[in-house]
């Protein structure tokens, strides 16, 4: 699928456009127009729905420890700013960093430096933590080895120069990194300070500095007390939320794929630590599913368990559902959502203080007078299970979804060209978006063949009576054949078409998008015909 396409589609027919366009747009930030709107509505509709509103807390979910309950909350965009200090996104949404895809190390861009060694036609930049004589002596062994070479044959290597910063490099295919055993392993440069500032009160000090939510979990974990004391809810349950974040990407592109303003679908899955690794497996499932029974399937759509060195010692399983979007190269993936095993971290961060991520068991982290970085709420979030007598701290399965992403797949997924017949019978070719009926913006456009008769009448009486429980769209302009045409562009699964016939028999035609059948229907059972055709 050619995605040049696909956003020309966008823009034509009103599915996206670009914010605040007459002035040039700005980068990273995206409008749903009509069409779009109501597409990525009922993205965000079928998630809640199946995830939530939808949910039987009676039955036990096939390959699922247990029944289980679900709830939702709708919380604010910002946040008290101790938040997103005992979360950990104030001290790592920080600074340019590299990653090293190799090592899995993390460094400051702008601590690295290293010098150019070529040897045999081959030029590398050896990459260093340490300055000086030591970073000299650092980048030499490892351009021996990197080349094979013995201390003795150290004369063969040729340098290009002193230690210089790595920031001083533009292309990092040619960079071994400090820990790496082959060049370009090291990722382009991410901010890490990545949340949006802004400032609460009429005076506006430093002091009154909050920030635009990078994600909306924390405010479920910071709520998880007065979930469980309001309500009547006991573990294993998983609160839902569905809300706008913020990130202050460096490079924001791929159409809304990265963007600094987007939505964010997630639960946080309150389980027993016994039963954790049961439950995320239940949850990576469950979520593969719900991507598959909305049409993503197929090889475009794959499940990747991130290996065991990629996962933080605290966590038994992290997973992420990619689609293989078509602005990637071949055999690229890109990431739709995380299913994350999150132990106990978050909770008891909110509880004792930040936690050191590195430190194994957990331990809060110190500041240089060893006292907790950033202290946390104090307040008990432990649990006690009432059957039992036990308390403990509920660990966490974390399934995020973006919102944005999910419905920029299904457009993907769902744009496709083919042939349809015209007024004539004669073929001609047609863009048209596959699109599953819970997901298609307007289910079901009503026409008038012709535009006299009494059609029209007939056909504004039967929109108007299916318009009561769905978005349908009447449209008596221009030859049938086009009229089909514009709603095929808009992935409108079923096109009813008064005619003749049904002036005399009370019957109308619908036409099926994806396979171009007709068939004819009593105007009484229509709303029952689609009732049953847009599950
Ligand atoms: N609470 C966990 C969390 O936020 P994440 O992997 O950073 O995890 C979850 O984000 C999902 O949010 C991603 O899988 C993606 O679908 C979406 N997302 C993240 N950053 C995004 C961005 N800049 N633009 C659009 N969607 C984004």
């Amino acid at each position: 699928m050619d995605m040049e396409k696909l956003v020309s589609l966008c823009k034509r027919r009103g599915f996206l456009f670009q914010s605040s366009d007459i002035y040039g747009g700005l980068q990273g930030f995206w409008d749903y127009g009509p069409l779009g709107v109501e597409l990525k509505r009922n993205v965000k509709n079928a998630w809640w729905r199946d995830m939530v509103t939808s949910h039987d807390e009676s039955t036990q979910p096939a390959n699922g420890p247990s029944p289980f309950e679900m709830t939702g909350l709708d919380c604010t965009i910002i946040m008290h700013p101790q938040v997103w200090k005992c979360s950990g996104h104030y001290d790592l949404f920080h600074d340019f960093m590299v990653d090293c895809r190799e090592s899995r190390k993390r460094y400051r861009h702008d601590q690295l430096q290293g010098r150019w060694a070529a040897y045999n036609g081959q030029r590398i930049f050896v990459a260093t933590e340490s300055g000086g004589e030591e970073g000299c002596e650092n980048a030499t062994r490892r351009a021996l080895k990197y080349f094979h070479l013995r201390t003795k044959q150290q004369d063969r290597l040729e340098w290009d120069g002193d230690l210089q910063p790595l920031t001083a490099i533009d292309d990092l295919t040619a960079v071994l990194g400090p820990d790496a055993t082959e060049p370009g392993t090291l990722t382009e440069p991410r901010e890490f300070n990545l949340m949006f500032k802004t400032i609460v009160g009429a005076l506006g000090g430093e002091e009154d500095t909050v920030f635009l939510r990078p994600e909306t979990a924390q405010g479920i974990f910071v709520n998880f007390k007065n979930v469980v004391d309001s309500t009547r809810l006991r573990i294993p349950f998983g609160i839902a939320q569905i809300g706008k974040s913020f990130r202050n990407e460096i490079t924001p592109r791929n159409f809304t794929f990265r963007s600094r303003e987007f939505e964010q679908m997630e639960i946080e899955f309150f389980c027993h630590p016994d039963s954790s690794h049961a439950w995320y497996q239940y949850w990576r499932d469950r979520r593969m599913r719900w991507y598959t029974d909305l049409g993503l399937a197929g090889d475009r759509l794959q499940l990747r368990e991130h290996d065991r060195d990629e996962l933080s010692h605290y966590s038994t399983g992290t997973a992420d559902i990619e689609y293989a979007f078509p602005f990637l190269p071949d055999g690229e993936f890109g990431e739709l959502e995380g299913i994350a095993h999150r132990g106990d971290f978050d909770l008891r961060s909110h509880m004792e203080g930040k936690l050191d991520e590195k430190s194994q068991p957990l331990e809060v982290e110190l500041d240089e007078e060893g006292n907790p970085k950033h202290r946390g709420s104090g307040k008990d979030l432990t649990y006690r299970d009432e059957a039992s007598g036990e308390r403990y701290i509920p660990h966490v399965i974390e399934p995020s979804a973006g919102a944005d992403r999910a419905t920029l797949a299904f457009l993907c997924e769902a744009y496709s060209e083919d042939e349809a017949p015209d007024d004539k019978g004669k073929m001609q070719s047609r863009t048209v978006l596959k699109l599953h009926p819970r997901l298609a913006p307007i289910k079901a456009a009503v026409f008038p063949l012709v535009k006299k008769d009494g059609m029209p009448e007939k056909a504004r009486e039967l929109y108007r009576s299916l318009k009561k429980s769905w978005n349908v769209f009447y449209d008596e302009k221009g030859a049938v054949g086009r009229r089909y045409r514009r709603q095929d562009e808009a992935g409108t699964p079923y096109c009813i078409t008064v005619d003749g016939e049904s002036l005399t028999n009370d019957t109308v035609t619908i036409r099926d998008r994806d396979t171009l059948k007709q068939w004819r229907v009593e105007i009484a059972q229509c709303g029952s015909e689609l009732h049953d055709r847009l599950q």
